[in-house]
């Protein structure tokens, strides 16, 4: 089922676990899963694959290998709801299993593009696979949102090194996006952009955790565009969203200003969050009310 270059994925088969927060002897990780869950969850797996006998390497550009990343592969196990199927794989040169119409798509892209699309697209496709979708060619919008086969959606994302995509039928989900990012801080000029005045005041207890707020409001909000934007359909500046986080649980809620510019409805989904020193991840989520991992 899995090309030689993915090394994570898996599915989420029934009630979800609990979002836990770093436990004494994962204290680098902020977000990570407690060792107390255990989420009946099935599919290709690190575990699955024996990669506790692998020596870890904080330079390896396998996800299998790095610690980064089996994080970040444990934790979506453990909190995603029923029905999502994730992947991820490292950026490598795959034009072997490229589909041709997608290749349309970075016809005149250099080298970097070709292999982070060409990583996202297998990746993602793993993660339908994850899901009982059959391969397809995955296209792309105008705005670069991608074509989900019928029936399926799900959200991409690359980092220098690594690409991950989460899937899921549609049936379950209404709205899925990702977004994962290797440096865990956000370039001071931006932060005015990124962060609205009144989301700053969690600064400081974020950063007593060695989080940066600026770049956790950047990756929470640019997973809540990813989500939102294939049925709203509208460009989006960081200011007009509102997030608030939830620690221990590394969880967050948005909220998005209404047309009228004074007013704001919160958006009814799941948001989470994981931070280590090589990687910042965040995904929101909105399952369809039938699924059993919305309450
Ligand atoms: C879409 C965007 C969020 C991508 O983020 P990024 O950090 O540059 O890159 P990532 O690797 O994490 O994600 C890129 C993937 O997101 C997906 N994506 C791109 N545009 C998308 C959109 N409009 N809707 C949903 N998904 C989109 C694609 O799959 C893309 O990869 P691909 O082109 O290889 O298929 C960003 O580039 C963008 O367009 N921003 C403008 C909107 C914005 O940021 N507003 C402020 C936040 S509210």
């Amino acid at each position: 089922m899995f090309g030689p270059q993915a090394i994570g994925a898996g599915v989420v088969t029934r009630t979800p676990g609990c979002a836990g927060t770093g436990s004494e002897s994962d204290r680098a990780t902020v977000g990570s899963p407690t060792s107390g869950c255990k989420p009946d969850r099935t599919g290709t797996t690190l575990a699955d694959i024996g990669t506790a006998e692998l020596e870890l390497n904080a330079n390896s550009s396998d996800p299998g290998n790095n610690p980064a990343m089996q994080s970040v592969l444990g934790w979506l196990r453990v909190w995603l709801p029923p029905g999502c199927g994730w992947a991820a794989g490292p950026i490598t040169d795959r034009a072997a299993g490229a589909f041709a119409d997608e290749e349309q798509l970075i016809g005149k892209s250099v080298r970097k593009r070709r292999n982070e699309f060409r990583a996202g697209r297998d990746v993602a496709r793993q993660a339908l696979a994850q899901v009982g979708c059959a391969p397809t060619a995955i296209l792309a919008r105008p705005q670069r949102d991608p074509i989900w086969p019928q029936g399926f959606l799900g959200s991409i994302t690359h980092s220098e090194r690594f690409a991950l995509a989460i899937a899921a039928p549609s049936r379950l989900m209404q709205a899925v996006g990702v977004d994962l990012e290797d440096d865990p801080k956000l370039d001071r000029r931006l932060v005015s952009i990124v962060c609205r005045a009144d989301e700053r005041h969690q600064a400081p207890k974020l950063a007593q955790l060695g989080i940066d707020h600026a770049k956790l409001c950047f990756v929470t909000k640019e997973a809540v565009f990813k989500a939102i934007f294939p049925q709203q359909r509208s460009a989006l500046e960081f200011e007009q969203l509102r997030v608030s986080f939830d620690l221990p649980e590394c969880s967050f809620s948005v909220s998005i200003r209404n047309a009228d510019g004074d007013t704001w409805s919160h958006i009814a989904g799941i948001g989470r969050f994981l931070c280590n020193p090589t990687l910042l991840v965040a995904a929101f989520v909105i399952p369809q009310s039938s699924n059993p991992g919305w309450s």
